[in-house]
Protein backbone atom coordinates (compact mmCIF):
# COMPACT_ATOMS: atom_id res chain seq x y z
CA UNK A 1 0.00 0.00 0.00
CA UNK A 2 1.19 3.13 -1.04
CA UNK A 3 2.13 5.90 1.38
CA UNK A 4 3.28 9.89 1.69
CA UNK A 5 5.54 10.92 3.90
CA UNK A 6 5.68 14.56 5.42
CA UNK A 7 8.55 15.96 7.57
CA UNK A 8 7.11 18.84 9.93
CA UNK A 9 9.83 20.49 11.98
CA UNK A 10 12.50 17.88 11.20
CA UNK A 11 10.42 14.70 12.09
CA UNK A 12 9.13 12.63 9.47
CA UNK A 13 5.67 11.09 9.43
CA UNK A 14 3.86 8.49 7.57
CA UNK A 15 0.56 8.81 6.12
CA UNK A 16 -1.87 6.23 3.79
CA UNK A 17 -2.32 7.05 0.41
CA UNK A 18 -5.96 6.07 -0.93
CA UNK A 19 -6.55 5.76 -4.60
CA UNK A 20 -9.85 5.93 -6.32
CA UNK A 21 -11.09 3.14 -9.38
CA UNK A 22 -10.02 5.85 -11.53
CA UNK A 23 -6.55 6.02 -10.00
CA UNK A 24 -7.58 9.61 -8.42
CA UNK A 25 -4.53 9.72 -5.65
CA UNK A 26 -5.51 10.92 -1.76
CA UNK A 27 -3.18 11.43 1.01
CA UNK A 28 -5.55 10.34 4.12
CA UNK A 29 -4.54 12.40 6.68
CA UNK A 30 -7.60 11.55 8.80
CA UNK A 31 -4.37 11.23 11.46
CA UNK A 32 -2.77 14.15 11.03
CA UNK A 33 -3.28 16.66 13.83
CA UNK A 34 -3.51 13.99 16.19
CA UNK A 35 -0.06 12.80 14.87
CA UNK A 36 1.60 16.44 14.43
CA UNK A 37 -0.55 18.80 16.03
CA UNK A 38 -0.80 20.67 12.90
CA UNK A 39 -3.96 20.88 10.22
CA UNK A 40 -3.95 21.54 6.08
CA UNK A 41 -4.88 24.50 5.37
CA UNK A 42 -6.32 24.92 2.09
CA UNK A 43 -8.89 27.81 1.17
CA UNK A 44 -11.85 26.96 -1.48
CA UNK A 45 -11.08 23.42 -0.63
CA UNK A 46 -9.08 23.11 -4.22
CA UNK A 47 -7.25 20.26 -2.87
CA UNK A 48 -9.37 18.47 -0.28
CA UNK A 49 -11.56 15.48 -0.62
CA UNK A 50 -14.07 15.68 1.46
CA UNK A 51 -15.54 12.55 1.33
CA UNK A 52 -15.40 9.02 -0.86
CA UNK A 53 -18.25 8.82 -3.39
CA UNK A 54 -19.24 6.38 -5.89
CA UNK A 55 -21.63 8.62 -7.89
CA UNK A 56 -20.00 10.93 -10.40
CA UNK A 57 -16.44 11.06 -11.71
CA UNK A 58 -15.14 14.07 -13.13
CA UNK A 59 -11.79 14.18 -14.84
CA UNK A 60 -11.64 17.58 -15.38
CA UNK A 61 -8.16 17.69 -17.44
CA UNK A 62 -9.55 15.56 -20.02
CA UNK A 63 -13.30 16.85 -20.02
CA UNK A 64 -14.79 13.56 -18.65
CA UNK A 65 -18.27 13.54 -17.16
CA UNK A 66 -20.08 9.93 -15.85
CA UNK A 67 -22.48 9.09 -13.78
CA UNK A 68 -22.53 5.85 -11.84
CA UNK A 69 -19.83 5.31 -14.29
CA UNK A 70 -21.55 5.63 -17.60
CA UNK A 71 -20.51 8.89 -19.93
CA UNK A 72 -22.83 11.94 -19.97
CA UNK A 73 -22.50 11.47 -23.71
CA UNK A 74 -24.13 8.54 -23.59
CA UNK A 75 -26.88 9.46 -21.00
CA UNK A 76 -27.75 13.71 -21.83
CA UNK A 77 -30.25 13.20 -24.61
CA UNK A 78 -30.86 9.22 -24.44
CA UNK A 79 -32.55 8.94 -21.00
CA UNK A 80 -35.48 9.81 -19.33
CA UNK A 81 -34.32 12.54 -16.51
CA UNK A 82 -36.22 10.15 -13.98
CA UNK A 83 -33.82 7.17 -15.07
CA UNK A 84 -31.23 9.46 -14.09
CA UNK A 85 -32.83 10.18 -10.99
CA UNK A 86 -32.81 6.67 -10.39
CA UNK A 87 -29.61 5.74 -11.40
CA UNK A 88 -27.72 8.18 -9.38
CA UNK A 89 -29.57 7.49 -6.27
CA UNK A 90 -30.25 3.92 -6.34
CA UNK A 91 -26.51 2.88 -7.91
CA UNK A 92 -27.92 1.54 -11.09
CA UNK A 93 -30.41 2.12 -14.52
CA UNK A 94 -33.68 0.98 -13.49
CA UNK A 95 -35.50 -1.78 -15.68
CA UNK A 96 -38.85 -1.85 -17.21
CA UNK A 97 -40.69 -2.57 -13.89
CA UNK A 98 -38.70 -0.69 -12.04
CA UNK A 99 -38.86 2.34 -14.15
CA UNK A 100 -42.51 2.26 -14.61
CA UNK A 101 -42.81 1.93 -10.61
CA UNK A 102 -40.59 5.05 -10.04
CA UNK A 103 -42.48 6.83 -13.01
CA UNK A 104 -45.68 6.27 -11.27
CA UNK A 105 -44.69 7.39 -7.60
CA UNK A 106 -42.83 10.43 -9.25
CA UNK A 107 -46.11 11.37 -10.38
CA UNK A 108 -48.40 10.29 -7.88
CA UNK A 109 -46.17 12.87 -5.30
CA UNK A 110 -46.50 15.53 -7.42
CA UNK A 111 -48.71 16.94 -5.53
CA UNK A 112 -48.46 19.59 -2.76
CA UNK A 113 -50.43 19.87 0.60
CA UNK A 114 -52.82 22.01 0.10
CA UNK A 115 -52.00 23.93 2.96
CA UNK A 116 -48.58 25.24 1.95
CA UNK A 117 -50.68 26.99 -1.22
CA UNK A 118 -51.53 29.52 1.89
CA UNK A 119 -47.23 30.09 1.71
CA UNK A 120 -47.35 31.18 -1.98
CA UNK A 121 -49.80 33.92 -0.68
CA UNK A 122 -47.25 35.20 1.51
CA UNK A 123 -44.67 35.87 -0.96
CA UNK A 124 -44.41 39.04 -2.33
CA UNK A 125 -45.18 38.64 -6.57
CA UNK A 126 -41.65 40.30 -7.35
CA UNK A 127 -39.68 38.01 -4.96
CA UNK A 128 -37.10 35.73 -6.88
CA UNK A 129 -38.47 32.14 -7.19
CA UNK A 130 -35.12 31.02 -6.01
CA UNK A 131 -36.12 32.53 -2.91
CA UNK A 132 -39.58 30.80 -2.58
CA UNK A 133 -37.86 27.20 -3.83
CA UNK A 134 -35.63 26.73 -0.89
CA UNK A 135 -37.87 28.35 1.29
CA UNK A 136 -40.67 25.79 0.46
CA UNK A 137 -38.23 22.84 -0.16
CA UNK A 138 -36.83 23.29 4.02
CA UNK A 139 -40.97 23.46 5.24
CA UNK A 140 -41.36 20.15 3.38
CA UNK A 141 -39.90 19.05 6.55
CA UNK A 142 -42.90 20.47 8.80
CA UNK A 143 -44.84 17.82 6.39
CA UNK A 144 -43.01 15.12 6.30
CA UNK A 145 -40.64 14.72 9.04
CA UNK A 146 -37.56 12.32 9.12
CA UNK A 147 -38.60 9.48 11.26
CA UNK A 148 -35.36 7.74 10.89
CA UNK A 149 -36.91 4.58 9.35
CA UNK A 150 -35.80 4.01 6.04
CA UNK A 151 -38.97 3.58 4.33
CA UNK A 152 -40.36 6.51 5.28
CA UNK A 153 -36.87 8.04 3.97
CA UNK A 154 -36.91 7.00 0.78
CA UNK A 155 -40.66 8.47 0.43
CA UNK A 156 -39.48 11.41 1.43
CA UNK A 157 -36.71 11.48 -1.38
CA UNK A 158 -39.56 10.75 -3.75
CA UNK A 159 -41.50 13.44 -2.56
CA UNK A 160 -38.75 15.91 -2.76
CA UNK A 161 -38.19 15.24 -6.31
CA UNK A 162 -42.05 15.14 -7.20
CA UNK A 163 -43.07 17.91 -5.61
CA UNK A 164 -40.26 20.51 -6.35
CA UNK A 165 -41.09 20.91 -10.07
CA UNK A 166 -44.88 21.44 -8.87
CA UNK A 167 -42.77 24.33 -6.01
CA UNK A 168 -41.15 25.79 -9.14
CA UNK A 169 -43.81 26.19 -11.68
CA UNK A 170 -46.09 27.38 -8.36
CA UNK A 171 -43.75 30.05 -7.75
CA UNK A 172 -43.54 31.23 -11.73
CA UNK A 173 -47.63 31.53 -12.01
CA UNK A 174 -47.45 33.50 -8.68
CA UNK A 175 -45.24 35.74 -10.24
CA UNK A 176 -46.76 36.08 -13.18
CA UNK A 177 -50.09 36.20 -11.15
CA UNK A 178 -51.45 33.54 -13.11
CA UNK A 179 -53.80 30.62 -11.36
CA UNK A 180 -51.84 27.41 -11.03
CA UNK A 181 -51.82 24.27 -13.02
CA UNK A 182 -51.67 20.76 -11.21
CA UNK A 183 -49.13 18.25 -12.49
CA UNK A 184 -50.65 15.66 -14.97
CA UNK A 185 -49.53 11.36 -13.91
CA UNK A 186 -49.24 10.64 -17.76
CA UNK A 187 -46.25 13.42 -18.60
CA UNK A 188 -43.16 12.83 -18.31
CA UNK A 189 -40.70 15.29 -15.69
CA UNK A 190 -40.04 17.13 -17.95
CA UNK A 191 -42.96 17.83 -19.51
CA UNK A 192 -45.47 18.49 -16.52
CA UNK A 193 -43.06 21.30 -15.58
CA UNK A 194 -43.20 22.95 -19.08
CA UNK A 195 -46.89 22.22 -18.81
CA UNK A 196 -47.39 23.44 -14.98
CA UNK A 197 -45.76 26.29 -16.68
CA UNK A 198 -47.01 27.47 -19.61
CA UNK A 199 -50.58 25.68 -19.69
CA UNK A 200 -54.01 27.61 -18.60
CA UNK A 201 -57.08 26.74 -17.48
CA UNK A 202 -58.48 28.71 -20.87
CA UNK A 203 -57.22 26.90 -23.27
CA UNK A 204 -56.00 22.81 -24.06
CA UNK A 205 -51.74 22.72 -23.98
CA UNK A 206 -49.99 20.48 -25.53
CA UNK A 207 -45.88 20.25 -24.55
CA UNK A 208 -44.18 20.34 -28.06
CA UNK A 209 -41.47 16.89 -27.92
CA UNK A 210 -38.99 19.78 -29.00
CA UNK A 211 -39.21 21.24 -25.69
CA UNK A 212 -39.63 18.08 -23.69
CA UNK A 213 -36.95 16.83 -25.01
CA UNK A 214 -34.72 20.07 -24.44
CA UNK A 215 -35.48 20.35 -21.21
CA UNK A 216 -34.50 16.60 -20.15
CA UNK A 217 -31.28 17.30 -21.44
CA UNK A 218 -30.74 20.42 -19.89
CA UNK A 219 -31.79 18.79 -16.56
CA UNK A 220 -29.82 15.63 -17.63
CA UNK A 221 -26.61 17.62 -17.65
CA UNK A 222 -27.23 19.27 -14.42
CA UNK A 223 -27.85 16.44 -12.67
CA UNK A 224 -24.67 15.68 -10.64
CA UNK A 225 -20.83 17.29 -10.78
CA UNK A 226 -19.43 15.66 -7.28
CA UNK A 227 -18.42 17.93 -4.36
CA UNK A 228 -19.47 20.91 -5.97
CA UNK A 229 -20.28 24.22 -3.43
CA UNK A 230 -24.22 22.96 -3.19
CA UNK A 231 -23.58 19.33 -2.85
CA UNK A 232 -20.95 19.92 -0.26
CA UNK A 233 -23.47 22.51 1.77
CA UNK A 234 -25.83 19.51 1.20
CA UNK A 235 -23.53 17.29 2.92
CA UNK A 236 -22.08 19.47 5.73
CA UNK A 237 -25.32 19.95 6.33
CA UNK A 238 -26.78 16.47 6.18
CA UNK A 239 -23.53 15.54 8.61
CA UNK A 240 -25.20 16.88 11.33
CA UNK A 241 -28.00 14.72 10.66
CA UNK A 242 -30.15 17.20 9.55
CA UNK A 243 -33.40 15.85 7.50
CA UNK A 244 -33.21 16.08 3.25
CA UNK A 245 -35.09 18.67 3.15
CA UNK A 246 -33.27 21.29 5.69
CA UNK A 247 -29.72 19.61 3.84
CA UNK A 248 -31.50 19.87 0.58
CA UNK A 249 -32.33 23.44 1.30
CA UNK A 250 -29.10 24.50 2.11
CA UNK A 251 -28.23 23.09 -1.51
CA UNK A 252 -30.26 25.72 -3.15
CA UNK A 253 -29.57 28.78 -1.29
CA UNK A 254 -25.96 27.40 -2.06
CA UNK A 255 -26.66 26.99 -5.74
CA UNK A 256 -27.93 30.51 -6.24
CA UNK A 257 -24.99 32.76 -5.75
CA UNK A 258 -23.64 34.19 -9.01
CA UNK A 259 -20.47 32.15 -9.32
CA UNK A 260 -22.24 28.71 -9.17
CA UNK A 261 -25.92 28.46 -10.71
CA UNK A 262 -26.43 32.07 -10.99
CA UNK A 263 -23.98 32.17 -13.31
CA UNK A 264 -27.10 31.19 -15.67
CA UNK A 265 -29.08 34.31 -15.00
CA UNK A 266 -26.22 36.19 -14.96
CA UNK A 267 -24.63 35.02 -18.46
CA UNK A 268 -27.83 35.97 -20.20
CA UNK A 269 -28.15 39.37 -18.60
CA UNK A 270 -24.69 40.00 -19.57
CA UNK A 271 -25.42 39.00 -23.37
CA UNK A 272 -28.33 41.20 -23.00
CA UNK A 273 -26.07 44.07 -22.07
CA UNK A 274 -23.28 43.43 -24.28
CA UNK A 275 -26.33 43.39 -27.28
CA UNK A 276 -27.67 46.71 -25.85
CA UNK A 277 -23.68 47.98 -26.25
CA UNK A 278 -23.32 47.81 -29.62
CA UNK A 279 -22.04 44.12 -29.62
CA UNK A 280 -18.88 45.68 -28.00
CA UNK A 281 -17.25 42.42 -27.00
CA UNK A 282 -14.04 43.99 -26.83
CA UNK A 283 -14.77 45.93 -23.83
CA UNK A 284 -16.32 43.13 -22.52
CA UNK A 285 -13.43 41.23 -22.80
CA UNK A 286 -10.99 43.85 -21.23
CA UNK A 287 -13.45 44.66 -18.62
CA UNK A 288 -13.39 41.20 -17.33
CA UNK A 289 -8.89 40.71 -17.61
CA UNK A 290 -9.20 44.09 -15.48
CA UNK A 291 -9.56 42.63 -12.04
CA UNK A 292 -10.21 45.82 -10.91
CA UNK A 293 -13.72 46.21 -12.64
CA UNK A 294 -15.05 43.24 -10.43
CA UNK A 295 -16.90 42.45 -13.94
CA UNK A 296 -15.62 38.21 -14.74
CA UNK A 297 -16.94 36.64 -18.07
CA UNK A 298 -20.04 34.92 -16.71
CA UNK A 299 -20.31 31.47 -17.76
CA UNK A 300 -16.54 31.21 -18.34
CA UNK A 301 -14.37 29.34 -16.37
CA UNK A 302 -14.30 26.31 -13.69
CA UNK A 303 -12.45 25.11 -10.80
CA UNK A 304 -12.11 21.49 -12.14
CA UNK A 305 -12.55 21.85 -15.76
CA UNK A 306 -9.43 22.70 -17.56
CA UNK A 307 -9.41 21.59 -20.87
CA UNK A 308 -13.43 22.22 -21.84
CA UNK A 309 -17.00 21.39 -20.38
CA UNK A 310 -18.45 18.44 -21.86
CA UNK A 311 -21.27 20.08 -20.69
CA UNK A 312 -21.15 23.06 -22.43
CA UNK A 313 -19.99 21.28 -25.50
CA UNK A 314 -23.26 19.08 -25.96
CA UNK A 315 -25.24 22.73 -24.90
CA UNK A 316 -23.70 24.56 -27.64
CA UNK A 317 -24.83 21.76 -30.14
CA UNK A 318 -28.17 21.57 -28.10
CA UNK A 319 -28.74 25.04 -28.48
CA UNK A 320 -28.07 25.30 -32.76
CA UNK A 321 -30.62 21.99 -33.05
CA UNK A 322 -33.23 23.41 -30.11
CA UNK A 323 -33.37 27.22 -31.60
CA UNK A 324 -33.76 25.86 -35.41
CA UNK A 325 -36.38 23.46 -34.84
CA UNK A 326 -38.26 25.47 -32.59
CA UNK A 327 -37.65 28.50 -35.30
CA UNK A 328 -35.85 31.03 -32.89
CA UNK A 329 -33.73 33.60 -34.36
CA UNK A 330 -32.15 34.31 -30.83
CA UNK A 331 -29.48 37.16 -31.74
CA UNK A 332 -27.91 36.16 -28.16
CA UNK A 333 -26.91 32.95 -29.52
CA UNK A 334 -24.56 34.84 -32.33
CA UNK A 335 -23.14 37.34 -29.71
CA UNK A 336 -22.45 33.68 -27.14
CA UNK A 337 -20.33 32.72 -30.07
CA UNK A 338 -18.75 35.30 -31.10
CA UNK A 339 -17.96 36.04 -27.24
CA UNK A 340 -16.85 32.30 -26.66
CA UNK A 341 -14.65 32.70 -30.03
CA UNK A 342 -12.75 36.39 -28.89
CA UNK A 343 -11.79 34.69 -25.38
CA UNK A 344 -10.66 31.57 -26.72
CA UNK A 345 -8.19 33.39 -28.60
CA UNK A 346 -7.28 35.84 -25.70
CA UNK A 347 -3.89 35.15 -23.67
CA UNK A 348 -5.75 36.18 -20.73
CA UNK A 349 -8.03 33.41 -21.17
CA UNK A 350 -5.63 30.74 -22.70
CA UNK A 351 -3.16 30.88 -20.13
CA UNK A 352 -5.91 30.41 -17.21
CA UNK A 353 -7.72 28.00 -18.94
CA UNK A 354 -11.17 29.24 -18.85
CA UNK A 355 -13.50 27.64 -21.57
CA UNK A 356 -17.51 28.05 -21.20
CA UNK A 357 -19.09 25.97 -18.27
CA UNK A 358 -22.27 24.74 -18.31
CA UNK A 359 -23.96 27.96 -17.86
CA UNK A 360 -22.67 29.36 -20.99
CA UNK A 361 -25.17 28.17 -23.49
CA UNK A 362 -27.62 26.74 -21.22
CA UNK A 363 -29.88 29.91 -20.55
CA UNK A 364 -29.95 30.85 -24.83
CA UNK A 365 -32.23 27.14 -24.53
CA UNK A 366 -33.99 27.55 -21.53
CA UNK A 367 -35.04 31.35 -22.89
CA UNK A 368 -35.70 29.74 -26.54
CA UNK A 369 -38.21 27.69 -24.60
CA UNK A 370 -40.02 30.41 -23.35
CA UNK A 371 -38.64 30.21 -19.37
CA UNK A 372 -37.75 33.20 -17.82
CA UNK A 373 -34.46 34.65 -16.84
CA UNK A 374 -35.09 34.74 -12.92
CA UNK A 375 -36.57 31.24 -13.11
CA UNK A 376 -32.85 30.27 -14.68
CA UNK A 377 -31.32 28.90 -11.29
CA UNK A 378 -34.46 27.07 -10.45
CA UNK A 379 -34.21 24.69 -13.68
CA UNK A 380 -30.69 24.18 -12.35
CA UNK A 381 -31.83 23.28 -8.53
CA UNK A 382 -34.39 21.00 -10.47
CA UNK A 383 -31.80 19.55 -12.84
CA UNK A 384 -29.44 18.69 -9.30
CA UNK A 385 -31.65 17.65 -6.87
CA UNK A 386 -31.30 13.67 -7.78
CA UNK A 387 -27.44 14.62 -7.36
CA UNK A 388 -28.16 16.50 -3.84
CA UNK A 389 -30.41 13.77 -2.67
CA UNK A 390 -28.27 11.26 -4.15
CA UNK A 391 -24.91 12.25 -2.68
CA UNK A 392 -26.99 12.74 0.75
CA UNK A 393 -28.38 9.44 1.06
CA UNK A 394 -24.69 7.97 0.59
CA UNK A 395 -23.50 9.35 2.96
CA UNK A 396 -26.55 8.97 5.29
CA UNK A 397 -25.64 5.16 4.56
CA UNK A 398 -21.92 5.94 5.04
CA UNK A 399 -21.31 4.02 9.19
CA UNK A 400 -18.30 6.17 9.06
CA UNK A 401 -20.00 9.58 8.42
CA UNK A 402 -18.79 12.03 11.14
CA UNK A 403 -20.24 15.51 11.38
CA UNK A 404 -18.18 17.86 9.20
CA UNK A 405 -15.99 20.03 11.09
CA UNK A 406 -13.51 21.43 9.52
CA UNK A 407 -10.54 23.76 11.27
CA UNK A 408 -9.05 26.61 10.87
CA UNK A 409 -5.75 28.97 11.51
CA UNK A 410 -6.47 31.37 14.15
CA UNK A 411 -5.18 35.02 12.50
CA UNK A 412 -6.89 37.29 15.62
CA UNK A 413 -6.07 38.90 18.44
CA UNK A 414 -3.73 37.14 21.13
CA UNK A 415 -5.39 36.72 24.64
CA UNK A 416 -6.19 40.24 26.33
CA UNK A 417 -8.69 41.21 29.44
CA UNK A 418 -11.70 43.27 29.34
CA UNK A 419 -11.69 46.77 30.05
CA UNK A 420 -14.67 48.81 31.64
CA UNK A 421 -16.32 51.13 29.35
CA UNK A 422 -15.40 54.47 31.18
CA UNK A 423 -11.87 53.35 31.25
CA UNK A 424 -11.66 52.57 27.13
CA UNK A 425 -9.33 54.50 25.41
CA UNK A 426 -10.34 55.65 21.64
CA UNK A 427 -10.68 52.82 19.21
CA UNK A 428 -8.12 52.53 15.97
CA UNK A 429 -9.39 50.14 14.43
CA UNK A 430 -6.30 49.88 11.81
CA UNK A 431 -4.18 50.02 14.03
CA UNK A 432 -2.70 45.90 13.81
CA UNK A 433 -2.17 45.23 17.54
CA UNK A 434 -0.75 41.86 18.04
CA UNK A 435 3.03 40.57 16.62
CA UNK A 436 1.37 37.61 14.54
CA UNK A 437 -1.53 40.23 13.48
CA UNK A 438 1.10 42.43 12.12
CA UNK A 439 3.37 40.20 10.71
CA UNK A 440 0.82 38.22 8.46
CA UNK A 441 -0.28 42.37 7.18
CA UNK A 442 3.09 42.28 6.31
CA UNK A 443 3.57 39.49 4.38
CA UNK A 444 -0.15 39.69 2.36
CA UNK A 445 1.25 43.01 1.53
CA UNK A 446 4.62 41.58 -0.16
CA UNK A 447 2.64 38.52 -1.58
N1 LIG B 1 -13.71 35.87 -16.15
C1 LIG B 1 -12.51 36.47 -15.97
N2 LIG B 1 -11.50 35.94 -15.22
C2 LIG B 1 -11.74 34.77 -14.64
C3 LIG B 1 -12.96 34.07 -14.77
C4 LIG B 1 -13.97 34.67 -15.56
N3 LIG B 1 -15.15 34.08 -15.72
N4 LIG B 1 -12.90 32.93 -14.08
C5 LIG B 1 -11.69 32.88 -13.51
N5 LIG B 1 -10.98 33.99 -13.86
C6 LIG B 1 -9.57 34.28 -13.51
C7 LIG B 1 -9.44 34.76 -12.10
O1 LIG B 1 -9.47 36.16 -12.01
C8 LIG B 1 -8.09 34.19 -11.71
O2 LIG B 1 -7.09 35.00 -12.29
P1 LIG B 1 -5.64 35.13 -11.53
O3 LIG B 1 -5.06 33.75 -11.53
O4 LIG B 1 -4.90 36.11 -12.36
O5 LIG B 1 -5.94 35.64 -10.17
C9 LIG B 1 -8.04 32.85 -12.41
O6 LIG B 1 -8.89 33.02 -13.56
C10 LIG B 1 -8.55 31.69 -11.58
O7 LIG B 1 -9.83 32.06 -11.08
P2 LIG B 1 -10.38 31.62 -9.67
O8 LIG B 1 -11.50 32.53 -9.29
O9 LIG B 1 -9.24 31.45 -8.71
O10 LIG B 1 -10.94 30.17 -10.03
P3 LIG B 1 -11.90 29.33 -9.14
O11 LIG B 1 -11.65 27.93 -9.45
O12 LIG B 1 -11.83 29.74 -7.71
O13 LIG B 1 -13.37 29.78 -9.65
C11 LIG B 1 -15.29 29.97 -10.98
C12 LIG B 1 -14.12 29.09 -10.57
C13 LIG B 1 -16.27 29.13 -11.80
C14 LIG B 1 -16.03 30.49 -9.75
C15 LIG B 1 -14.75 31.15 -11.81
O14 LIG B 1 -14.15 30.69 -13.00
C16 LIG B 1 -15.84 32.17 -12.15
O15 LIG B 1 -16.08 33.09 -11.35
N6 LIG B 1 -16.54 32.05 -13.33
C17 LIG B 1 -17.65 32.90 -13.64
C18 LIG B 1 -18.90 32.43 -12.93
C19 LIG B 1 -19.45 31.17 -13.55
O16 LIG B 1 -19.60 31.04 -14.76
N7 LIG B 1 -19.84 30.21 -12.67
C20 LIG B 1 -20.45 28.95 -13.11
C21 LIG B 1 -19.55 27.78 -12.85
S1 LIG B 1 -20.10 26.29 -13.70
C22 LIG B 1 -21.62 25.88 -12.98
C23 LIG B 1 -21.43 25.34 -11.62
O17 LIG B 1 -21.26 24.12 -11.50
O18 LIG B 1 -21.43 26.10 -10.68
Amino acid sequence: MPTAKLILDGKEYEFPVVVGTEHEVGIDIAQLRAKTGAITLDPGYGNTGSCQSAITFIDGERGILRYRGYPIEEIADKAAFSEVCYLLIYGHLPNQKEQEEWRRQLTTNSFIHEDMLKFFEGFPTNAHPMAILSAMVTSLSAYYPDTGNEDDANHNIIRLLAKAKTIAAFSYKKHVGEPMIYPRTDLSYAANILRMLFATPAEHYDVPEVAENALNLLLNLHADHEQNCSTSAVRMVGSSRANLFASVGAGICGLWGPLHGGANQEVLEMLEMIQKDNCDYKKYVKMAKDKASGFRLMGFGHRVYKNFDPRAKLLKKAADEVLSQLGVNDPLLDIAKSLEEIALHDDFFVQRKLYPNVDFYSGIIYRALGIPTDMFTVMFALGRLPGWIAQWKEMRDDPSTRIHRPRQIYIGECERHYVPIEKRGAHRPNEPRTEGAATLRAVAQQS
